[in-house]
């Protein structure tokens, strides 16, 4: 009786190359997407580069144009480096300049739960839970536990440095978060 199985051919060397070259571009492709995804993963384990003790005075820009007494909203910015991705921050804190060499520094957030407030009628006014403050800081209204957080700061040749930290929300002490 003949025998009709087909006779598997023999490779060729080409269709070695084919195959390998297949292979070696799947592996640099997988590579490429496990990288790509673990990257955010990576850089949220590793701590910002402006995190610890030794943190640095970022410069607020125009503290000599605000007027002295009044709580005015500044911005500046900074660059955020976590892991291998680098982007540019804009911060935000309240300045009451009492002279051109003495100013009062609030971080933005409010201490009861980390929403932004504003100044109105002379008060510090958050509008998420209604905990107001006085312009020394201090809780007049509303559920916050503690004052408003306020900054380290230093005024070199007329320009205002702020040391930029994060605090615990809820909590009567300002620590750190
Ligand atoms: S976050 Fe400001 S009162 Fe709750």
């Amino acid at each position: 009786m003949t025998d009709h199985t087909p006779t598997p051919r023999s490779e060729e060397p080409e269709d070695i190359q084919k195959r390998n070259f297949i292979k070696g571009l799947t592996a640099a492709l997988l590579g490429f997407l496990t990288l790509g995804l673990s990257l955010p993963f990576v850089s949220y384990l590793i701590p910002a580069s402006n995190e610890g003790a030794d943190r640095k005075f970022i410069k607020v820009p125009n503290f000599s144009a605000i007027p002295v007494g009044k709580p005015t909203k500044m911005t500046f910015e900074d660059l955020d480096v976590q892991a291998f991705i680098r982007s540019q921050v804009v911060y935000d804190v309240w300045v009451i300049k009492h002279s051109d060499t003495q100013a009062t520094v609030y971080s933005p957030l409010c201490p009861h739960l980390n929403c932004r407030y504003t100044f109105i009628n002379n008060q510090f006014n958050c509008p998420c839970h209604g905990s107001l403050f006085d312009e020394n800081g201090k809780v007049i209204g509303g559920p916050s536990p503690r004052p408003l957080d306020t900054l380290a700061y230093k005024i070199e040749s007329g320009e205002l440095y702020v040391q930029w930290k994060l605090f615990k929300a809820g909590i009567p002490q300002k620590v750190e978060a």
